[in-house]
């Protein structure tokens, strides 16, 4: 079903993903991410799902919430569908191998390759000396976490195939280095899918964010039913209906975003969808849309509770996931560590 991920590469496939560690989950990260996360127990052997607290550091401290909020995010993990038996679940930080490869990457990977990438050119804006090193070093640490278990397919939002560009670049540049062909495999982002690219409920232009400042842009996974309607009845649309077929979304952003979700939420086609609402207007849409919404979310905000109410069950869980990395992880450090040529007794 996949590419392979690099021609000499032998090892077993493996899929890794992550998020940061943010409250305020959103449905874009549902749709976008861990329904993938879900949908893919099922096609590989080995799914590994990450929390990267790391990460979350570089944008400033926040000592007293981070914990919380991994734990959070691990929540919402384990209440989309992902099994904790089937599949790894744990905190970047626990397995301390992803600073350390991180730290070898620093020194394969080049200023200039940094340098092209968009993600710390749109953080940093006009402002790249007053960032910290951490955020341009950013994607280095994400090369560490995918290759730190040898991962060859990583799910991701379209926002991140520059970096899995970089972790390939950086996989490459150490089996040539270290002359080590297929040590690494060559990590192959999985980006398709309906849900690639949930937009904001006010702007097709943009993406849905939780940073929007309006909170009528996006849908928590944590919205009731109500809320979800009164956002949905105030999303963007336009004075015509609904077209009969795909090619009447051209140049109508807000109206295929929201076909778009009505799909991907309800596992169907967007033409099954235009098949049921094409000319239809969007006073039918609308409340149709609110529905499904409303009965795939609950489920999970109530589970998303229930976990969050149980901190000491859900860290042990944690804490075997870390377990189950970190004996994944620490053979193939002490492997790069003996290729570079460190010190050993
Ligand atoms: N940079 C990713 C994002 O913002 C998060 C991430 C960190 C990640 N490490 C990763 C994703 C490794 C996939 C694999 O979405």
């Amino acid at each position: 079903m996949t590419d392979a991920p690099s021609p000499a590469y032998k090892g077993p496939e493996r899929v890794f993903s992550g998020m940061q560690p943010t409250n305020g989950l959103h449905l874009g990260n549902y749709l976008g991410a861990l329904q993938k996360f879900v949908a893919l127990q099922g096609k590989f052997q080995e799914c590994i799902y990450c929390v990267v607290d790391l990460h979350a550091i570089t944008a400033g401290p926040d000592p007293k919430e981070l914990a919380a909020k991994s734990r959070e995010v691990a929540a919402a993990y384990l209440a989309a569908g992902v099994d904790p038996k089937r599949s790894i679940v744990f905190v970047q930080s626990a397995v301390r191998e992803h600073s350390e490869l991180a730290w070898v990457f620093n020194c394969i990977a080049r200023m200039g390759w940094l340098e092209r990438m968009t993600q710390f050119k749109d953080k940093a804006g006009k402002h790249a000396e007053r960032m910290s090193v951490g955020l341009f070093d950013y994607p280095v640490l994400q090369a560490a976490d995918i290759l730190l278990y040898k991962a060859t397919h990583v799910p991701v939002g379209e926002d991140q195939k520059q970096h899995l560009e970089l972790s390939r670049d950086i996989a490459q540049k150490f089996n040539n280095d270290y002359d080590a062909p297929g040590f690494f495999p060559l990590p192959e982002p999985l980006i398709q899918g309906p849900g690639a690219r949930i937009m904001s409920l006010r702007d097709g232009s943009k993406k849905m964010s939780k940073s929007d400042p309006s909170d009528l842009t996006r849908i928590n996974l944590t919205d009731d039913a109500d809320a979800i309607l009164q956002k949905v009845k105030k999303a963007t649309t336009d004075p015509n209906p609904l077209p009969e077929s795909k090619a009447g979304l051209a140049g109508r952003a807000e109206v295929e975003n929201l076909v778009g979700i009505y799909a991907a939420v309800s596992e169907l086609s967007v033409e099954d969808v235009l098949n049921e609402f094409g000319g239809k207007g969007f006073g039918a849409f609308k409340p149709a849309l609110a529905e499904v919404l409303a009965v795939k979310l609950a489920p999970i905000a109530a589970e998303m509770r229930r976990l969050n109410a149980d901190p000491a069950a859900l860290d042990a869980i944690l804490q075997d996931g870390a377990g189950r990395a970190r004996a994944i992880a620490a053979p193939i450090m002490d492997e790069v560590r003996e290729r570079v040529g460190f010190w050993r007794a």
